[in-house]
């Protein structure tokens, strides 16, 4: 059936829908959409036999959602109503949260209930449970809905008893606003709900900022609000009980940056406590990247804000993944964060930098080198394992290595064109087709759509999808009978004499050269697409409305 996607924006929910519902055989075509009148010239244009808001910021006009049955996705539990249904559930410290589904009605979230779905949740950041623990709720609660449509039914009336939500009004920065002489329970909560956006207002170092990316400090200890360190690119500021650290801090109009770049000297000021990644830290505390040893196994962590890689964030985890290299272990496991894997070079760095086309320049070196230096590891086996969604070159990132395993529902945007015609670098040319052949690699990087794991898995993008209950370990005891001495030399010969072979048939520094030609005119030539792009997706500028139908049939 065809199905239209009514959204503010084609985010990673409505990108994890839309993947699911095709699965399923449906047609999906997407909408962005700004006003009333373009849902309505977006309904009449495609006549589809429903319409599912995943997430739309604007009530759906009576012309609409009386003439097509309009689903709305609510991040809330039933009963739940207002456009802060997250923010409240952390500020008031729910223990389970859940996500509806309900018909569109005259008064906002009030229609008829068709399907919901509860979680526990998780002390993390309002868009990380979005990412994970909604996104999840709504598949299941959509292919639900759907379902029932599908089969003709009307949606289960919900006993009142059910309907546990109430009315809640947008949560306002007085509703998050704290106190630094509270708990760091309490202040965590209240930059939680307001993480990533809009941000939690606090006074820092004596200015008004919006802070994000907090993480509990359990040593560290001093007069509430004061500065205590800083930790490569955040900082630390004292509770009422003990710590938290900042990775980032927005200025009123501006955008979100490492938090010693926002503080400049304020921050340099501070004592420095750094932590290297292969340290174990006894007590809860903030590192970024992390490397750990299990057994045969070396296992990297590297948790950037949204998988903005930097400059700096690539050095620092070249370093790591030397050191890991230089140890007696057989495979490295690279784990990305538990939120992101990667989106590739950091946008909002670039746009921040004085001179945006030589940070640009600068980035996409540092990935190629990091990109370059796992491609190339001969000594161990390499597998990378992506417990979150990536895009752009962070997909190609995760093919460099020897083995690709995802959780399953990760979504993952194999493309740079959408950056304002962005070539893309990374060595994606060699890295792409060497799994799915020339074919396959143009269209995904041509179709600019999702791909969801199911279909990586088919195509041979990644190696497999699995669940996402403890993944890591699944995928240690998938690779682990492969470690025994016989089938681990076995292994890396292999790897050696295909590398060889490449090599010869085109050098690696060839497919560089020639991806970055065209990354140069990119970022240093007349045509201004991708600063312009770049300006829009970082400064969250709308782009104009498109109503695509969404064509991510496979070529394999
Ligand atoms: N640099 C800086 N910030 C980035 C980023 C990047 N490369 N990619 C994503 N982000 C940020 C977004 O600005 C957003 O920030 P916010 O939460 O503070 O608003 C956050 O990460 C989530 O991104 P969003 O676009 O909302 O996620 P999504 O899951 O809906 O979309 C992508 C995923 C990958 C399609 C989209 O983020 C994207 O196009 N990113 C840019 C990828 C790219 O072109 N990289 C450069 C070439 S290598």
């Amino acid at each position: 059936m065809r199905i239209l996607f009514l959204c503010t924006r084609h985010n990673s929910l409505s990108q994890r829908l839309q993947v699911e519902l095709e699965d399923c055989g449906h047609e999906i075509v997407v909408a962005e959409v700004a006003s009333g009148e373009q849902m309505e010239a977006a309904a009449l244009a495609a006549d589809p036999a429903l319409i599912v808001a995943p997430m739309l910021k604007r009530a759906i006009p009576p012309s609409v959602w009386k003439r097509w049955t309009s689903l709305i996705v609510h991040p809330g539990i039933p009963g739940d109503r207002g456009p802060s249904a997250l923010d409240w559930a952390i500020l008031d410290g729910a223990a389970e949260w859940g996500l509806t589904v309900l018909e569109a009605r005259a008064e906002l979230d009030a229609g008829p209930v068709w399907a919901s779905a509860e979680f526990p949740m998780r002390a993390v950041s309002k868009s990380a449970l979005y990412r994970r623990e909604s996104t999840q709720a709504a598949v299941d609660a959509v292919l639900r809905a759907v379902a029932t449509f599908d089969g003709g039914a009307r949606p289960p009336r919900l006993p009142v008893g059910e309907q546990r939500g109430r009315e809640r009004p947008a949560c306002r920065q007085a509703d998050r606003r704290f106190d630094w002489r509270e708990s760091s329970a309490r202040i965590l909560a209240c930059i939680r709900s307001g993480d990533s956006a809009p941000g939690t207002l606090a006074r820092v170092a004596g200015e008004s900022l919006h802070v994000f990316g907090a993480h509990e400090e359990g040593r560290l200890r001093g007069e509430p609000g004061a500065l205590l360190a800083r930790r490569d690119e955040a900082i630390c500021v004292a509770t009422g009980d003990g710590a938290i650290w900042l990775s980032h801090l927005r200025r009123k109009d501006g955008i979100k940056l490492p938090a010693t770049q926002v503080l400049g000297e304020r921050a340099q000021a501070l004592p420095e406590l750094a932590l290297p990644a292969q340290e174990q830290p006894d007590h809860a505390t903030y590192q970024d990247i992390r490397y750990r040893e299990r057994g045969r196994f070396g296992l990297l962590h590297f948790d950037f804000l949204n998988g903005a890689m930097s400059t700096t964030n690539c050095a620092r985890l070249l370093a790591a993944y030397r050191h890991a290299c230089e140890r007696p272990t057989r495979a490295i496991v690279l784990c990305g964060g538990g939120d992101f894997w990667s989106n590739g070079i950091d946008l909002n760095a670039i746009e921040a930098a004085a001179d945006p086309a030589e940070e640009s320049w600068r980035n996409i070196l540092a990935m190629n080198a990091l990109v370059r230096a796992i491609a190339t590891t001969s000594d161990k086996l390499v597998i990378s394992v992506l417990q979150g969604n990536a895009g752009a070159g962070g997909v190609t990132l995760a093919l460099a290595a020897d083995r690709v395993y995802a959780r399953d529902g990760v979504v993952l945007n194999p493309h740079y064109k959408r950056m304002g015609g962005l070539y893309g670098s990374e060595f994606w040319t060699y890295l792409m087709p060497r799994r799915v052949g020339e074919a396959t690699a143009r269209h995904l990087t041509d179709s600019l759509a999702p791909v969801g794991t199911a279909r990586a898995a088919r195509i041979g993008l990644i190696d497999g999808a699995l669940d996402g209950d403890a993944l890591i370990e699944r995928v240690l005891r998938i690779v682990e009978p492969e470690l025994g001495f016989w089938r681990y030399r076995a292994a890396l010969a292999l790897k050696v004499r295909q590398r060889e072979q490449d090599e010869r048939s085109k050098p690696l520094d060839r497919y560089a050269e020639e991806e970055l030609a065209e990354m140069h005119s990119n970022f240093f030539g007349a045509d201004r697409s991708y600063h312009e792009a770049r300006r829009r997706f970082v400064w969250k500028l709308c782009a104009e409305p498109v109503c695509a139908a969404v064509t991510a049939r496979e070529t394999a």
